[in-house]
């Protein structure tokens, strides 16, 4: 049955295409990253108005660290930028912001920000937006098969291991709240893979693949995917 008003709780974003952005415009690949900033800022609104329960937008990966130094540096640069201009508002419209990815690893500076971000908005119980940040998916899923065997090793938790439990040991679990598996992953520029974003907890995601760059990705491109979600025929693999 189509509900012509329901907004799906967890919504992904894989912001692709800066880089081809700024190169489009002579600029250099910064430029596409300070622009993609802006273009996630209007996300995180419309998601918050809507009424999506949880927004992730993958925003570093632990492959990204083969860019130049000059890239990834201009990267955490604008992270500080984006905490100094958005923290009162994050605040104001009640949203609670959570990083999934092993952030330990990020400049120093970047991490004062970001932690001073996590900080100011754990008690609000909007929106919650989970940044993915030096995430990968492979390397989350070896976490927490670690974490499990150390558990069991020292009494915590007994085999054998369950779905459950190796979910609760992502990023996406118990430390982050339990976030619910994403219901719909978008991503822009083209591309058509997932980059190891999420491969556990996508397992019956909906995919929607749109050619515009993330820094042209806009509120209204936006509401009409989560109109054309709306129309998909999720089936669980049952029978109709
Ligand atoms: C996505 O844009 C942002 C990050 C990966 C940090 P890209 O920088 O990958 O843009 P393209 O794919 O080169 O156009
Ligand atoms: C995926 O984009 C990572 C982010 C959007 C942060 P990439 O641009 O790094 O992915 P590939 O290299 O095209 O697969
Ligand atoms: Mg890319």
């Amino acid at each position: 049955m189509i509900n012509s008003n329901y907004v799906p709780s967890h919504v992904a974003i894989i912001m692709d295409g800066n880089g081809r952005w700024a190169e489009k415009r002579f600029l250099p690949r910064a430029a596409g990253h300070n622009a993609g900033m802006k273009a996630m800022k209007e996300i995180v609104k419309a998601a918050s108005t809507l009424g999506v329960k949880h927004l992730t937008v993958y925003a570093f990966s632990t492959e990204n660290w083969k860019r130049s130094q000059e890239e990834v540096g201009a990267i955490f640069k604008l992270l500080i930028k984006y905490v100094k201009s958005e923290l009162m508002e994050l605040n104001q419209n009640n949203v609670k912001v959570k990083v999934l990815g092993d952030y330990s690893a990020i400049p120093e500076a970047a991490k004062e920000s970001l932690e001073q971000l996590l900080e100011s908005t754990k008690n609000n119980t909007g929106l919650q937006f989970n940044i993915a940040l030096n995430y990968g998916s492979r390397m989350e899923i070896v976490r927490a098969a670690n974490a499990i065997n150390e558990a069991i090793s020292k009494g915590i938790i007994c085999g054998p291991i369950t779905e459950d439990m190796l979910s609760s040991y992502l990023y996406t679990g118990v430390e982050n709240g339990s976030i619910p598996d994403p219901e719909l992953i978008i991503r822009t520029s083209g591309e058509q893979r997932l980059s190891n974003f999420l491969l556990w907890q996508c397992a019956y995601t909906e995919f929607f693949f749109t050619d515009t760059l993330w820094p042209d990705f806009d509120k209204d491109e936006f509401e009409r995917i989560l109109e054309s979600f709306r129309n998909r025929d999720r089936r669980f693999g049952g029978r109709k």
